[in-house]
């Protein structure tokens, strides 16, 4: 059996941002970068909490870091040593992510001796306002020490400050320190109570935005003194009570509580490959990262595109969700997937408007949605590396795709579930209004037959205002279909009229065929554009940073795509392609994309298990499911930082392995396994929810078995 445990031996100040990521601890309701304990925001720590925003001034709105409770250094003989600063002796970063805990181990030369700090915490996924936290620390000389412990409400910002008011105090051992943000007046509090196993001398110290405490003691040789932290983090918004009085919950009894929901959580969603550890530990790696973002007890709440790694993207809701994500909680914990869809239910207010405001009728879902369906992309959201100015970008006026993915994701929730009742919980309204929406966009030229979608982005970003693109087009008449499906299954005369038009809509789309050469052109006139391949492309930037795409973008007058476009499209309608169409698409288009988004390594992967090509299919799954575990992830758009951790390329690895390796269908209500899974593989077996019943599918290289538990 593997361990399900990352470790970094050594420390590399340039890993700092990149083990903020991929140490990341979270319970859905905050994530903790994996920062350590002694860095301030210079060095990005964050506990960035769930849908949670404000906006300062005119900069971009983006979600609100808390004060950070876990901020704590030693200092020896008047000395403070901590890192990067003080170059260690010895340094180890852990985290166990089939428990969700981080720990580190450090150890510094000092004048007279050898000191060690060890540091272990969690996010509790049993009672989510709290954190905790041991820390330790020895030494081989005897000496006089100081651990000081406290929140740091300086708190790291990429469009801050967000708290325009700060208190900071103590009372009655807890100390506290409350933000409130200027757009909402929505105030974050962090509090904190230590427990220390030996005799010390306690000093407060209270800032402008922080509350510390100095720990003095006489450290013996070789003896450890640790300091155990409970700290609450409840905001004016939140959606569940606190349980219990922080000062009367242990760090052991809460850590015991902790593991046994990880323990629950992971009974269900484990995924035992055998033959291939490799494959396992990213995997289920990746899965750790679904479970540490999940909206649990959130009430209306969605995921971030880069999860609860901070601010980056805005802590904004894209498509991710509903197209590469949300797969997983819905054979997991269905209701982790419904409380994504309400949060778009609950915003459909958000899309209308968005529709109204581009003279559109229906839903038009904001690209970067935050709370409220707020579109929180800006019409100039890169920045030009050579002008250093905003540039005109077209993400959020005509990626029309984003309403699609919606209701994609409605029914692939409700077909697994058979939950129709969500349909007249406000469902039904978002479809109809989506319909509206697609209708509206729909134009006839006087000799054509057809409608045509024009002046649209596709998930190819690169490529902007482009005509025809086929995969839009092929998401506007799913929207028409399913719409229209659902009226005739729940009749009203409200729909009458609505039901001609979809019909309409439905049957004159145009839906581009494959060409002569089983190819299907991503939109008009691409076939013209100058045909070269991505490292050609790549040899022209000035810049690394450069945005390759917009109107002077390197791939934008090229066939060089940013990620998969009409390969998503295949994989998402393989039923109405043959094997040797999605073959030749994938041959043909593979070669001309960048994967500059980290979503698109894991629908060439799943096409190539549709096409039976597991071996091809393999690298493009590894890729997914190790998009936080391996360096070098596109951190830049121009000069926007956009790193974090990528919870689309961890849902998509999910979709890979069950919908493509164990190829898990439905049908007729029923789930069929047909597997192809890689020749080392020997293996699969996991669990599934399915219609409110779980089942336990075991694969190998001969039989595949589903059984109801
Ligand atoms: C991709 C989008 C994606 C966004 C957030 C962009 O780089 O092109 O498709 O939704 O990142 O992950």
């Amino acid at each position: 059996m593997i361990d399900f445990i990352l470790t970094e031996k050594e420390f590399d100040k340039n890993n700092i941002p990149w083990n903020g990521n991929r140490f990341l601890i979270g319970n859905g309701y905050f994530g903790i970068r994996g920062t350590l304990e002694e860095y301030t925001k210079e060095y990005m720590c964050a506990v960035n909490m769930a849908g949670i925003y404000d906006r300062a001034g005119d900069a971009w709105r983006e979600t609100v870091n808390a004060p950070n409770p876990l901020y704590t250094y030693i200092k020896v003989n008047g000395k403070k040593y901590a890192l990067p600063e003080n170059e260690p002796v010895s340094h180890i970063q852990m985290l166990d992510f089939e428990n969700g805990i981080h720990s580190r181990k450090t150890v510094w030369k000092t004048e007279n001796g050898e000191i060690t700090i060890k540091c272990e915490r969690f996010a509790s996924m049993s009672r989510r306002h709290l954190i905790a936290m041991k820390y330790t620390f020895s030494s081989d000389f005897e000496c006089d020490a100081e651990i000081i412990t406290g929140i740091d409400g300086d708190v790291w910002d990429i469009n801050g400050p967000h708290f325009v008011n700060m208190r900071t105090g103590y009372d009655d051992g807890v100390n506290y320190v409350t933000g409130v943000t200027g757009e909402k007046n929505i105030s974050v509090t962090v509090r904190d109570t230590i427990n220390a196993d030996f005799n010390a001398a306690v000093e407060s110290e209270n800032t402008e935005n922080g509350v510390y405490r100095h720990i003095f003691f006489k450290a013996e040789t070789g003896k450890e003194y640790s300091i155990e932290k409970i700290a609450e983090v409840t905001t004016s918004e939140d959606d569940f009570k606190t349980q219990g009085d922080i000062a009367d919950i242990t760090y052991y009894g809460l850590k015991a509580e902790h593991t046994a929901e990880w323990s629950r959580i992971w009974d269900v969603s484990k995924i035992t490959i055998d033959g291939d550890d490799e494959a396992m530990y990213a995997l289920n790696y990746s899965i750790y990262h679904l479970n540490c973002i999940a909206p649990r007890e959130l009430k209306g709440k969605s995921i971030a595109a880069r999860g609860l790694s901070g601010q980056v993207y805005k802590g904004a809701v894209f498509w991710d969700t509903e197209m590469f994500m949300i797969d997983y909680y819905i054979h997991t914990e269905p209701q982790i997937a419904k409380t994504l869809l309400q949060y778009r239910i609950d915003t459909l207010n958000g899309a209308r408007t968005k529709a109204e405001e581009y003279g559109l009728k229906g839903a038009y879902y904001a690209w970067e949605s935050q709370d409220g369906g707020y579109e929180g992309c800006s019409d100039y959201n890169v920045t030009d590396v050579f002008t250093k100015r905003p540039m005109r970008t077209h993400f959020r006026d005509k990626q029309y795709h984003v309403s699609a993915a919606i209701v994609y994701g409605l029914m692939k929730y409700i077909n697994a579930t058979g939950d129709y009742d969500i349909l007249n919980e406000g469902a039904m309204d978002m479809v109809v209004e989506c319909a509206r929406f697609y209708r509206s966009l729909l134009i006839k030229k006087a000799d054509e037959p057809y409608y045509e979608i024009h002046d649209v982005v596709g998930p190819d970003e690169y490529h902007e205002r482009v005509n025809n693109n086929a995969y839009t087009n092929r998401m506007a008449k799913f929207v028409f279909d399913t719409a229209l499906e659902l009226i005739e299954k729940y009749p009203s005369d409200e729909y009458d009229d609505l039901k001609i038009m979809l019909k309409d809509s439905s049957e004159k789309i145009f839906i581009r065929k494959p060409d002569e050469n089983g190819i299907i052109e991503q939109f008009d006139s691409y076939f013209k554009l100058e045909d070269v391949r991505v490292d050609e492309v790549r040899s022209r930037l000035i810049d690394p940073k450069e945005y390759w795409g917009g109107a002077y973008g390197v791939a934008a007058d090229t066939q060089v795509i940013k990620q998969a476009d009409v390969v998503a499209m295949l994989s998402m309608f393989k039923d109405d392609y043959t094997s040797e169409i999605m073959e030749k698409n994938l041959k043909y288009y593979e070669p001309r994309t960048e994967h500059g988004s980290s979503l698109s390594a894991c629908m060439y992967s799943l096409l190539s298990c549709y096409t039976n090509k597991p071996e091809t299919a393999y690298p493009m799954f590894m890729k997914s499911a190790k998009a936080d575990l391996i360096k070098g992830g596109k951190e830049w758009a121009g000069l926007v930082y956009i790193g974090g951790t990528h919870p689309a390329a961890a849902g998509g690895a999910w979709i890979v392995a069950v919908k493509g390796f164990a190829g898990i269908t439905e049908e007729d209500g029923k789930l069929i396994c047909k597997p192809n899974i890689p020749e080392k593989w020997q293996g699969m077996s996991f669990k599934l929810m399915y219609r409110n019943k779980l089942y336990a599918v075991r694969i190998d290289r001969e039989n595949a078995a589903i059984t109801e538990i």
